[in-house]
């Protein structure tokens, strides 16, 4: 098991579209336990291998408060979105920022499992903002790009403010 450094925003990085995942073997197996790990540690409820610089379609969830709901998400598909929310989102790749993002209500999500078996997750509420949340990850897209140009802007110099005082 290992940590592994997460990109932060506004790295180009991120922005990059993830391919998908071919074989589900122990090197897949390995990045899921070390994702998870990261997620855990993090702390946060969600990563996507996009944000650990691996550009491949795999994410990792646990919404639950107890940490025993880890569900992996290989090669993932919305095929239902339904409903409108706006909930306030941050991410562990844009640390410190939470802003308002309007998403899906409920979502049907189709992706393999770490066994390589296909399976269907239908989901609400936290999980479902989570889910929207990490796949856009895994086409280069980074939350705060909802948001009007105005505030990315003053969320990319804070957090360089924030990078100059750290290094
Ligand atoms: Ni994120």
């Amino acid at each position: 098991m290992a940590l592994l450094p997460i990109l932060h925003y506004p790295d180009a990085r991120l922005h990059t579209r993830a391919r998908p995942v071919v074989k589900i073997d122990e090197r897949v197996r390995q990045l899921v336990a070390d994702m998870a790990e990261t997620m855990y540690a993090a702390p946060g409820v969600g990563l996507a291998a996009t944000q650990v610089n691996v550009h491949e379609r795999i994410v990792v969830i646990d919404v639950s408060e107890d940490k025993t709901g880890l569900i992996a998400l290989i090669n993932p598909e919305i095929i239902e979105l339904r409903g409108e929310k706006i909930c306030e989102e941050g991410c562990l790749s844009v640390p410190g920022i939470y802003e308002e993002v309007k998403r899906a209500e409920w979502v049907k999500v189709r992706a393999l499992n770490t066994s390589e078996e296909a399976f269907e997750l239908e989901a609400q509420g936290l999980l479902a903002v989570c889910i929207q949340h990490e796949l856009d990850h895994l086409d280069g897209k980074v939350f705060v790009e909802y948001l009007s140009l105005l505030k990315q802007n003053r969320i990319k110099s804070k957090l360089a403010k924030r990078a100059r005082i750290t290094v």
